[in-house]
Formats: C-alpha cells, sequence, structure tokens
C-alpha cells in the first residue's frame, strides 16, 4: 500500500511517501520512498522557542510544493497512491489545521481514503523502518519537545499509558536549560555535544522519577534546580562551565528515565523496549539505556534511525497503514485538535 503522508504539528513541515505491508508473519514491512523535511527552526530561533502563528503560516507557504517534491522524489504521481495521510492531533491547533485541510483538499479531489494519525503513535511507529523484527506487544518511552510518556503497546492501535510526565516534557526541560546557559533554540542536540565534554558529577540535581508509586516523572523540578544554580552563580558573577550543567543534566534525566523504566517493564512483563521522539536522538539517553539492557539481559531494545527521531511524516505513513488496516478513515469533516481527542478510536487510555 502507498501512503503519501503529511506533518504539520509543530515547527517542521514534512511531506513522505511510504509503502506498507503486513508480512504473513505479521511483522511490519515498512519502506520510506521519500521523506522531505522544511524545518522552521531558523524562523524562531529568534525568539527562543516556537511562534505558534508564524509556524502556521510556514506550512501554509512550503506544503504544496513539499508534497510535489516527495512525490517526485518517490518518482510516482498522487493518483498511485491508495491513501492520504495526516497529523490530526495533537499539536499546535493552526500549524496542525494547514496538514489537515491540505490532506483533506487531496484525498476528496483524488478519491482517496483520509487517514487520520496521532503524531505520539507515529513518533513510535518511526521505529517500523528501521527494525524489521520489531511488532507489539512492547513497552515505548516517547520524549520529545512536547511530549513525555511511557506507553504499553499491546497492539498496532492499543496504546496504554502507564507513566507521563506531569509538567515540562524531557525536550522542553533541555531546550530551557541550554537557554538560559545562552543556547539558541532548540538546544537540546547542542546540550547532547557539549555534555561528552564534562564532568557529571559536578552539579549533584533532584531526580525527575517522582518517588511514589507511580510511573510518572517531574521534569521542571529538575529543570528549576539547574536554572536556579545558574541564576545563583550569575548574580555573584561566579563562571560556571556548561559542559558540566550540561553532563550534570544529562546524567541527571537520564537516570531518572531508566528508575521509571526499570519498573515499568517488570510491571507490564515485557520484554521489548522501545525509544521514540526527538530526544530518541540523544545519544547518552541511548548508550545508557543499551548498558542498562545489556546489563539486565531479559530485554531487546530498539532505537530509532537518528534521521527519523524528529518529526517527519514517513512516521505518520507508516501509523497511518495500521489506523487504515483498522477501518479508521476520516471524511471530510476531520478536523485538527491541539490534544488527544475524547472520541479518538485509538485512544491512549
Ligand atoms: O519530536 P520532536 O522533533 O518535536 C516534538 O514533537 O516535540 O522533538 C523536538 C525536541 C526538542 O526539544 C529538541 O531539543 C529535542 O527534541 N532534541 C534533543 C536532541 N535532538 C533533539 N534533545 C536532547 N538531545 C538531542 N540529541
Ligand atoms: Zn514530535
Amino acid at each position: 500500500m502507498y501512503i503519501l503522508a503529511l506533518e504539520s504539528s509543530c515547527d517542521e513541515t514534512s511531506a513522505a511517501v511510504v509503502k506498507m505491508d503486513l508480512a504473513n508473519n505479521g511483522y511490519p514491512k515498512a519502506e520510506i520512498l521519500s521523506n522531505r523535511i522544511a524545518s522552521q527552526i531558523p524562523l524562531h530561533t529568534v525568539y527562543g522557542g516556537v511562534v505558534p502563528e508564524i509556524a502556521s503560516r510556514a506550512h501554509a507557504e512550503v506544503i504544496s510544493s513539499l508534497t510535489a517534491d516527495a512525490l517526485n522524489d518517490a518518482g510516482m504521481t498522487v493518483g498511485q497512491m491508495d491513501a492520504i495521510a495526516a497529523t490530526a492531533y495533537p499539536g499546535l491547533i493552526g500549524a496542525l489545521l494547514v496538514g489537515v485541510n491540505f490532506a483533506k483538499g487531496l484525498a476528496y479531489a483524488n478519491h482517496l481514503p483520509l487517514i487520520p494519525v496521532c503524531h505520539i503513535h507515529g513518533h513510535i511507529a518511526a521505529n517500523y523502518f528501521t527494525h524489521p523484527t520489531l511488532k507489539p506487544p512492547f513497552l515505548a518511552l516517547v520524549a520529545s519537545g512536547g511530549h513525555t510518556s511511557i506507553l504499553h503497546v499491546t497492539d498496532y492501535n492499543r496504546f496504554h499509558t502507564v507513566g507521563r510526565t506531569r509538567d515540562d516534557a524531557i525536550g522542553e526541560a533541555f531546550d530551557k536549560v541550554a537557554r538560559v546557559m545562552g543556547m539558541p533554540y532548540p538546544g537540546g542536540k547542542e546540550m547532547d555535544r557539549i555534555a561528552y565534554e564534562g564532568d557529571s558529577s559536578a552539579l549533584k540535581l533532584p531526580s525527575a522519577a517522582i518517588a511514589d508509586d507511580t510511573l510518572d516523572f517531574s521534569f521542571s523540578g529538575l529543570k528549576t534546580a539547574v536554572i536556579n544554580h545558574l541564576n545563583t552563580l550569575s548574580q555573584k558573577s561566579i563562571a560556571y562551565n556548561p559542559a558540566d550543567i550540561a553532563a550534570s543534566f544529562s546524567e541527571a534525566v537520564t537516570a531518572s528515565i531508566i528508575k521509571k523504566l526499570d519498573i515499568a517493564l517488570d510491571r507490564t512483563s515485557q520484554t521489548q523496549l522501545v525509544l521514540a521522539g526527538g530526544v530518541a536522538a540523544n545519544s547518552h539517553i541511548r548508550s545508557a539505556l543499551q548498558n542498562y539492557c545489556k546489563k539486565r539481559g531479559d530485554i531487546t531494545l530498539y532505537l530509532p534511525d537518528p534521521a527519523l527521531c524528529g518529526d517527519n511524516a514517513a512516521m505518520i505513513g507508516a501509523q497511518a497503514f495500521f489506523t487504515y488496516r483498522d477501518d479508521m478513515i476520516a471524511d471530510t469533516s476531520l478536523n485538527a485538535s491541539a490534544v488527544m481527542p475524547s472520541e479518538d478510536p485509538f485512544p491512549t487510555l
């Protein structure tokens, strides 16, 4: 099945053509034929974060030509597609509406099924391109600029939230700490890079793993502890090494994640662990999880291709295939939603 997919939930416009199938043994056969991404980061960097109005306008400007480019890269026409998919939620509402309405028009004009996809589920599905031996059930940690959740994925379209952040997402916390240290938005990637040059024991930080029976996190407390420390140093005109801060922060984030994942794997009796979302590109988190799984011995770890961790339409196309297989096809009344809508046929419970 050929799917033309669109993603416009935040600050990346993306159009992709994917070829999806299910092998007889139930494993996905997922192939990317094209995956164009137009990043808006240079537009938002001057403001230190995403400006929703600017994001919507920038999506509207590029979505048509980007889609033409994606079809061209794949050597196909829209008439050769079997379905059109778009991220319908969650995200910035104005940004989402650009992709949803564009997809609606394409589907209507070409008499093709229209498939709405949840952005978070899409991030998880990015792993099907990299790992042909992955299929549910598994445990997934989705960590991005807007979301941080531990999900028990019991089937391709069945998602159960077992833990989540109660405040900031991990990527958001990375970006805010980076910003206080003067790094341009989004600073997560730069924090990753400079952490190698720092001492992770330089600063003692609180855990983001909430100390009760839940599998929830609070990254706001951890972030605030770092920012307060930096403000105190600056008030006293004491110099600090940003690499030490980045290394200490990465260490605290990684330890918090592993603490809750360890419990979540036992509680759900899962032996497959999947990482997803923009923060899944973080090399310290990736290697810490590899070491943890090696030490435990009973867990198979699946890490997405770093090129597919951030927002992209190929991941939306992959999840769209399973949405379509379960007959969740939208009509022209499809609307976007900033949050997970209550009528989602595959809710994240
Ligand atoms: O999934 P994504 O592209 O967008 C959302 O759905 O939010 O994630 C973007 C987030 C940003 O906060 C960015 O700083 C973070 O992912 N990020 C990283 C790294 N690469 C991207 N955070 C830490 N280390 C990285 N290497
Ligand atoms: Zn995302």
